[in-house]
C-alpha cells in the first residue's frame, strides 16, 4: 500500500464534494486510497490517543434512514461523531413529513439545507442517486434496496486487506445467496480490479447473475462456480451470506433453499486450516454462533472496521483530510 503523503494531500481535491452512490465509480487508485485513509482512523495504525474531534467540528451529518439498519446507521452516527460533526436526521420516516404525504424531492432538499452531508438508506434502487441530483451536498449512499452499499464493500476490502496484507494474490469464496446479495455483486466486481481468484457457492436457483459473470470474464477473472461447500476449499476469505426472505417473491421458492447453506460446529475444521470467515451482518442462522469466538470468525472485526471507513468518507468529501 502507498504510504500517505504528498500523493494523499494531491488526491484529496477529487473527494471533496463528492458523491458516494456506487462502488464502480471508484477506480482501482480510488478504492486504495480510501482504503489507505481508513487507517489514518483505525487504532491498529495509529498508535497514538490523538483525537480526530476538531476534523469536521461545526459540521452537520444528516442520517436519512428510510429502512431499518443498525451497523450502517450506528457507525455512521459513531463516525461523525468522532470526528466532530452533529447528528440530525431520522430512521422512522412516519415520524415525519412524508407520513403526511410530503415528497422524496422535498425531503431531500430540506435536509440539504440543515446539513453538510447526507446519508441514506432506502428501499428502492436508484433513491440515492435521486437524492444527488436535489442535494447541493455530497449524499453518501448507504444502501438503495438490492442496488448498492457502497460503504460496506469498502469495510469488506479494508478487511480483507488488512487480514491479509494484501489484496491481489488473495482467494475469495462467496456463499449463499448470490442471485440477490447486493453486498455480493459489489464486492465482486471491485475485487476485479485486484488479482483476486473468486469461487461461487450456491444453490442452482442463487446463482451468481450471468451479467457479473460475465463482466469478470471481460476482465480476466479467475473463477469458479460450486453448488456445496468444497471438502478442501482454497482460499483465504469465505464470504457468507443471508438468503433474503425479503427479496423472494414466492415463499416457498425460499424455504427449499433457506437452510442450504448453513455454517455449523463443522465449519470449525476449514477455521482451523485458515478459512477467514466473513459475514455483511446481520445474520439469521447461517452462522451458527458456537463458531464466533474462532480467531478466524472475523465478521465483528469487520463490522467494526465500518466505522474507520466511514470516518475516513465523512473527512474526505468534507475535504477536511
Ligand atoms: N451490513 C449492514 O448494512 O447492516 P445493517 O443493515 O444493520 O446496516
Amino acid at each position: 500500500m502507498p504510504p500517505l503523503g504528498a500523493v494523499f494531500f494531491e488526491k484529496m481535491q477529487s473527494f471533496k464534494g463528492r458523491d458516494i452512490l456506487d462502488i464502480n465509480d471508484f477506480s482501482k487508485d480510488e478504492l486504495l486510497y480510501v482504503l489507505n485513509a481508513a487507517k489514518e482512523f483505525d487504532p491498529e495504525f495509529v498508535k497514538s490517543k490523538r483525537s480526530n474531534y476538531t476534523l469536521a467540528q461545526g459540521k452537520i451529518a444528516a442520517l436519512l434512514f428510510f429502512e431499518p439498519s443498525t451497523r450502517t446507521e450506528q457507525s455512521f452516527s459513531s463516525a461523525a461523531q468522532k470526528i466532530g460533526m452533529g447528528i440530525i436526521g431520522f430512521n422512522d420516516p412516519k415520524a415525519t413529513s412524508i407520513h403526511k404525504g410530503e415528497s422524496f424531492s422535498d425531503t431531500i432538499r430540506i435536509m440539504d439545507s440543515y446539513a453538510d452531508v447526507l446519508i441514506i438508506r432506502h428501499p428502492e434502487s436508484g433513491s440515492a442517486k435521486k437524492a444527488a441530483e436535489v442535494a447541493q451536498i455530497p449524499v453518501i449512499n448507504a444502501g438503495d434496496g438490492p442496488n448498492q452499499h457502497p460503504t460496506q464493500t469498502l469495510l469488506d476490502l479494508y478487511t480483507m486487506m488488512k487480514e491479509a496484507g494484501k489484496l491481489d494474490g488473495i482467494t475469495i469464496a462467496f456463499m449463499g445467496d448470490l442471485k440477490y446479495g447486493r453486498t455480493v455483486h459489489a464486492l465482486s466486481l471491485a475485487l476485479s480490479h485486484f488479482k483476486v481468484k473468486q469461487i461461487f457457492i450456491s444453490h442452482s436457483t442463487l446463482k451468481m447473475p450471468d451479467e457479473f459473470l460475465k463482466v469478470l470474464k471481460e476482465r480476466g477473472v479467475a473463477f469458479e462456480e460450486c453448488d456445496r461447500l468444497p471438502e478442501s476449499l482454497e482460499a483465504d476469505f469465505l464470504y457468507q451470506t443471508r438468503v433474503q426472505k425479503e427479496r423472494f417473491k414466492d415463499l416457498d421458492e425460499y424455504k427449499k433453499v433457506k437452510d442450504k447453506f448453513i455454517l455449523d460446529a463443522s465449519f470449525k475444521k476449514y477455521l482451523d486450516k485458515g478459512v477467514k470467515l466473513m459475514h455483511p451482518l446481520p445474520r439469521v442462522n447461517e452462522i451458527d454462533p458456537v463458531l464466533d469466538h474462532h480467531p478466524n470468525a472475523i465478521y465483528f472485526k469487520q463490522a467494526r472496521n465500518g466505522l474507520y471507513i466511514r470516518e475516513a468518507l465523512l473527512t474526505l468529501v468534507l475535504g477536511r483530510i
